[in-house]
C-alpha cells in the first residue's frame, strides 16, 4: 500500500516546488490560485503561459502575514496599514507602490503591486514554507470561471501545473475585493465580499476606479452555455418559458421546488450561498449539456454586489 500523504507533508512538498520556480495551485478562501515565486521572472512567465493570460494583466502577490509587506511594497501608507489591520487575513487585495525589484511581469509594468494575505490555513502555511511572496491569479484558463475546487483546476490546466493542493471547496467562492490604497480614500477596483461600506469607500464606482484595474477590461466568467438572470424567487417562471421554447434548461435557484422541465443545477440560500456555488454551477451546467442556465438574482447585501457583478458578466457572455 502506498504511504498516506499527510497535509503538512503535502504543504512541504508543494512549497519546495514553489521555491524551485515551479507552479503550484492552492486553495484560498475565495478561489483556487495558481502560484509561483513572485520575485522570479521565469516562474511568473509560466503562470501567464499556463493560463493563456494577456501579459498586461498584473497578478496578486500573496503573503503569509502583513509583516512581509515591505518585501514587495515600496511604501505602506496609513490607509493601507489600517485596511490591512482590519481585514487581513481576508479577501481584500491592496494596490500599493511596488518595490523596483518586483519583476514587471508580476506587476504588468504598472509600478504598483497588488497584495493580499489569504484567510486560508493551507495557503498561509504554503507561503510560509516556501519563504517567498507568491504571485497567484485565479487558477483557471483565461476567460473561464474561477476554480472553486481542485478538480476545476485540473480540468482547466492539467499538465501545465506542477502540483495541485486539494483543500476542498472554497468558502467564499468569488475573488477578493481589489482596492487602490495609495491615496487618502480607498478606490474599489473590483467588487468582492469585503464591501464598500466595510471599507468606508463611496457607494458608486467612479470612472477612475473602473479604468485602473486591467483585469476588468477582459471578457470574464464566460461559460459555453447561455446564462440568463431571473429576479429573486422567479427562476421557475423564467425557466418554464425557456423550456417551452425548446432546449435543455438548467436552474440555479433559492427555491426548493424543481421548475417544470428544467434541471436544478444548484440550490443556494442568500447572497453568500450564491457566491459559494455560482462558479461551480456554471461549470456543472456545461458538463450537463445545458443550453441555457437560469440563475436567480440576490440582493446587493454583503457579497451580493460582487456576485451580481460576476453573474451579469457571465450573462453578457
Ligand atoms: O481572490 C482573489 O483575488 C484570487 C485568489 C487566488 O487570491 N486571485 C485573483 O487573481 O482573482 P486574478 O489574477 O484572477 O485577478 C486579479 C485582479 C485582476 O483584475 C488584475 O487586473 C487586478 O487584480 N490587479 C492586479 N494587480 C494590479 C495592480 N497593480 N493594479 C490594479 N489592478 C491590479
Ligand atoms: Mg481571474
Amino acid at each position: 500500500m502506498p504511504p498516506e500523504i499527510l497535509l503538512p507533508d503535502a504543504v512541504a512538498r508543494a512549497a519546495a516546488v514553489l521555491a524551485a520556480g515551479g507552479l503550484v495551485a492552492f486553495p484560498t478562501e475565495t478561489v483556487y490560485g495558481l502560484g509561483a515565486d513572485a520575485l522570479r521572472e521565469d516562474a511568473v512567465r509560466r503562470i501567464f503561459r499556463a493560463k493563456g493570460r494577456p501579459a498586461d494583466n498584473p497578478l496578486i502577490v500573496h503573503l503569509a502575514d502583513a509583516g512581509e509587506l515591505a518585501r514587495v511594497a515600496a511604501t505602506v501608507p496609513p490607509l493601507a496599514r489600517h485596511l490591512a489591520a482590519e481585514h487581513w487575513p481576508g479577501p481584500l487585495t491592496l494596490v500599493l507602490d511596488a518595490r523596483t525589484d518586483v519583476p514587471s511581469v508580476t506587476t504588468g509594468g504598472l509600478g504598483t503591486v497588488a497584495v493580499r494575505v489569504p484567510d486560508h490555513e493551507i495557503a498561509r502555511a504554503l507561503i510560509t514554507a516556501a519563504g517567498v511572496p507568491v504571485a497567484a491569479p485565479s487558477a483557471n484558463r483565461s476567460g473561464r470561471p474561477s476554480p472553486t475546487t481542485a478538480q476545476h483546476v485540473v480540468t482547466d490546466l492539467g499538465d501545465a501545473v506542477d502540483v495541485v493542493v486539494d483543500g476542498g471547496p472554497c468558502r467564499v467562492g468569488v475573488e477578493s475585493t481589489v482596492v487602490d490604497a495609495r491615496g487618502p480614500v480607498p478606490l474599489v477596483l473590483r467588487e468582492g465580499s469585503v464591501t464598500r461600506e466595510q471599507l468606508g469607500a463611496r457607494g458608486e464606482a467612479v470612472a477612475e476606479e473602473l479604468a485602473a484595474s486591467p483585469g476588468t477590461r477582459y471578457r470574464h466568467y464566460a461559460p459555453s452555455c447561455r446564462v440568463v438572470t431571473a429576479p429573486p424567487g422567479r427562476a421557475g417562471e423564467v425557466a418554464a418559458a425557456l423550456v417551452a421554447a425548446g432546449g435543455a434548461v438548467g436552474v440555479v435557484t433559492s427555491r426548493a421546488d424543481a421548475p417544470g422541465g428544467a434541471v436544478t443545477v444548484a440550490r443556494f440560500d442568500g447572497p453568500d450561498g450564491l457566491a459559494a456555488v455560482l462558479y461551480r454551477a456554471l461549470r456543472d451546467a456545461e458538463d450537463a449539456g445545458v443550453d441555457v442556465l437560469v440563475v436567480e438574482e440576490v440582493t446587493e447585501e454583503g457579497v451580493g454586489r460582487a456576485v451580481l457583478d460576476r453573474l451579469r458578466r457571465a450573462a453578457a457572455g
